[in-house]
């Protein structure tokens, strides 16, 4: 019997990473079930019954996929955030469960650059905008996006500030970021600041109130991370009260439509998840997590494995 590995895409990968994942699969003498634009969990505690492997992107693996999942002995999250993966559950059910860092991430940081451009410029609408040469960017999170994040910036001409205290200031300054020891400084003297922190039970509704309403005047919040970081009592607060914060978001808020008319220019949030929508980083991330599926397969190789 060939091992099985169940690709559930509910937002299905570009075909030519599909391609891409098909041959690496076929070449191992796996048998690859696709599961994609599904709408119903049903059909994924289905699919996933008697699947070796798992490839998901934001799909959530939760104890009832992982329950469901009797073969499984590997999950693969083609990306970057795995706070959709129950690891408890795959941890107790000695199924390993990986990421794919940075493969994704160049798609996520032009969009969060293009989300700047698009704030500054009223949203493609008429009247003056402003422009982000010499402004000054404050970059939550200097993981593999907020480093590119910060790249791109310079060469439009603004100064990039970070805060993340899992990075060594060292590394950042040599790449010549200017560091700031507290979260508040960069949200109180940047005109920008873009999220790229993972939901977590430390950081979920950590962007709240207090630290919104310190943004300097005029200031816009980018968000390609995840909805669940913002506490979005404190946001429509902190914006109702302040005229001059702007708010754009990859992940449309639970409060979207509340917000949405009261805010008009000042606040933007994508129709479905697009940070990791271009052909380039579904095939970087799609055939990472095959690749990495194989190797762990045929030799125990657990690298990037995210419940250990
Ligand atoms: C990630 O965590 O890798 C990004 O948020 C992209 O997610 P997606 O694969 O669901 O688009």
């Amino acid at each position: 019997m060939p091992k099985k590995v169940l690709l559930a895409t509910e937002k299905p990968f570009a075909k030519v990473a599909v391609e891409g994942i098909s041959k690496i699969f076929a070449e191992a003498g796996y048998e690859l079930v696709k599961l994609e634009k599904y709408t119903d969990k049903a059909d994924l505690l289905k699919a996933v019954a008697d699947a070796d492997a798992m490839i998901i992107r934001s799909d959530k693996a939760d104890a009832a996929v992982i329950e469901a999942g009797k073969n499984l002995k590997v999950i693969v999250r083609a990306g970057a955030g795995y706070d959709n993966i129950d690891l408890a559950s795959a941890t107790a059910k000695n199924i390993c469960a990986m990421n794919t860092p940075g493969q994704n991430s160049n798609a996520v940081a032009e969009l969060a650059m293009g989300m700047m451009v698009f704030l500054a410029r009223n949203k493609f609408t008429e009247g003056n905008g402003s422009e982000l040469k010499g402004k000054k960017l404050g970059i939550h999170a200097y993981g593999n996006v907020g480093r590119l994040v910060a790249g791109i910036a310079k060469g439009f001409g603004m100064t990039v500030y970070a805060f993340d205290p899992f990075v060594e200031k060292s590394k950042m300054e040599a790449e010549g970021i200017k560091v700031f020891d507290k979260m508040e400084e960069l949200y109180s003297q940047c005109d920008y600041v873009s999220l790229h922190i993972p939901a977590n039970d430390q950081t979920k509704k950590s962007i709240n109130y207090d630290l919104l309403s310190k943004m300097k005047k005029g200031a816009a919040l980018i968000n390609t991370a995840r909805k669940e970081v913002i506490d979005e009592e404190g946001l429509k607060k902190a914006m109702a009260e302040r005229e001059d914060l702007k708010y754009a978001t990859d992940i449309a808020p639970d409060c979207h439509a509340e917000i949405v008319e009261s805010f008009g220019n000042r606040y933007h949030a994508t129709k479905k998840k697009m940070g990791a929508e271009t052909s380039e980083a579904n095939i970087n991330a799609g055939l990472a997590a095959a690749n990495q599926i194989v190797r762990f397969l045929e030799k125990g190789d657990r690298a990037f494995q995210v419940n250990k």
